[in-house]
């Protein structure tokens, strides 16, 4: 793999600048932030009246603690417009997250949010190892979806030349892949493979394609489908984060020379880790509930936003700013089965890291009888695996499962092609259970 660390001077000033310059800088924001949010959003204005904190109270970036939280609920409530704090005709560009159920969740930026946007993304692509000039195949959603116009737009302002594929027609992707030899990825890792069997299936050898880097988020992946992902196609993986809610794209990004969890921007985003019970700030280390505020946002500012996604957060390494530790999951895709707290991610760890036998697509497929819950993993094997090797590597995955995790499941081999694929987000659990 071709070595893309940033050179000298690639970065910009605020990527390395002294921990005091990136505190005070935060501080300046968060008090900007939290006027603005106040003087224009009637429902900063209760919320922050409600808990008892004037915007001249924040002085310092500990007093974030006093400000009360932001919910998924909440942009609900003030659907469609209600959380913007600039007049509509201000905002340039709106998004909204599908949401499996009710309504969609809204989001709006001005162009100064999309020109900031496009800053954060850009500078997520470099700490990826991409460069002006190279050529990016973005084979994100286009349309209300943020992954495929966000970075988008981050890519032409590093000056990448963009193809704008989008997600669908895996067959004509492989095409594009092999005639314009693009350095760059940018898709779902859930995707990507479908695009690596796309490539098989055409006799096109994923090893031998011109890309360098992929850049992979909008879902949560282990460093196991890392390995995988970089054996299978001699490239670089690197995480990129982000949620629309809090701009899209680009709120933390992985560097290509560490690979050791996304760094956040954290001049334009600060973040805190809380326990997702109580709330409770916790100290850097621990796990908990990522929690996002918005520094420079105008349209829709964002404080305390509570994103449900599980990690932990950790000290600079690559640069001055913390990372995170790769999600473990959302507090929603959380299976508690008869007591046990299980995430897909960690059977993704155990399939991928010690049973060579089955391979990366699996379902988690939850089903009751009478009142007991019970949790079926449905994972393909691979296509040269012999049917005694796939009947003990089902064995084998069932014995790791109750061994690390705790619980006794159920786990279905099937046939290479059985589960089905995502073009976006992978549905990773199924739940086939009445309601209660
Ligand atoms: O998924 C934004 C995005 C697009 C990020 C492309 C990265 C690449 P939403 O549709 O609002 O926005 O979904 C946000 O997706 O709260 C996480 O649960 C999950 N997610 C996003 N990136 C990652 C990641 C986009 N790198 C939700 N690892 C978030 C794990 C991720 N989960």
């Amino acid at each position: 793999m071709e070595d893309l660390s940033p050179r000298p001077g690639d970065l910009e000033p605020i990527e390395t600048a002294s921990l005091d310059e990136l505190r005070g800088l935060q501080t300046a924001r968060l008090r900007a932030t939290v006027a603005h949010a106040h003087a224009h959003v009637p429902h900063y204005r209760r919320a922050l009246d409600a808990a008892g904190v004037h915007p001249d109270d924040v002085r310092e970036l500990a007093d974030l603690a006093r400000l009360p939280f932001t919910t998924k609920a909440d942009l609900r409530e003030t659907y469609p417009f209600g959380m913007f704090a600039v007049p509509r005709a201000e905002v340039a560009r709106i998004h909204a997250s599908s949401g499996t159920t009710g309504r969609p969740t809204v989001v709006g930026y001005t162009a100064g949010d999309l020109d900031v946007w496009a800053d954060v993304v850009a500078r997520s692509l470099r700490a990826a190892g991409a460069r002006r000039g190279h050529l990016l195949h973005n084979a994100y959603g286009y349309g209300l979806f943020t992954g495929g116009l966000g970075v988008h737009a981050g890519a032409e302002r590093l000056g990448m030349t963009v193809v704008p594929v989008s997600g669908g027609m895996t067959e004509r992707q492989v095409q594009l892949i092999v005639d314009f030899a693009p350095d760059v990825i940018t898709v779902t890792p859930s995707y990507l493979l479908a695009l690596v069997e796309e490539m098989e299936r055409q006799g096109v050898d994923p090893r031998a394609t011109s890309l360098k880097v992929g850049v992979f988020g909008a879902e949560p992946w282990t460093d196991d489908m890392r390995r995988e992902i970089e054996e299978r196609l001699d490239m670089h993986a690197v995480d990129i984060y982000g949620l629309s809610e809090v701009i899209g794209p680009g709120v933390a990004s992985e560097c290509v020379e560490t690979k050791d969890g996304p760094t956040i921007w954290e001049d334009h985003f600060y973040p805190e880790v809380v326990d997702p019970v109580t709330g409770a700030v916790l100290p850097d280390g621990e796990e908990g509930e990522l929690v996002l505020t918005s520094l420079t946002k105008q349209a829709m500012p964002v404080l305390r936003y509570r994103t449900r996604d599980l990690t932990r957060l950790l000290p600079g390494t690559a640069r001055t700013m913390r990372r995170m530790a790769k999600i473990t999951g959302r507090s929603d895709d959380m299976i508690i089965l008869r007591g046990v707290n299980l995430f897909p991610t960690q059977i993704e760890e155990l399939i991928l890291g010690q049973v060579p036998a089955l391979s990366p697509h699996f379902q988690c497929r939850l089903e009751r009888t009478g009142t007991l819950d019970s949790l079926t993993v449905v994972v393909e094997h691979r296509a040269d695996a012999s049917p005694g090797a796939v009947a003990a590597a089902a064995d084998e995955l069932r014995r790791l499962v109750k061994a690390s995790i705790g619980v006794s499941v159920t786990v279905d081999a099937v046939a290479p092609g059985a589960v089905e694929r995502s073009m976006g987000k992978m549905r990773r659990i199924v739940d086939a259970r009445p309601p209660r």
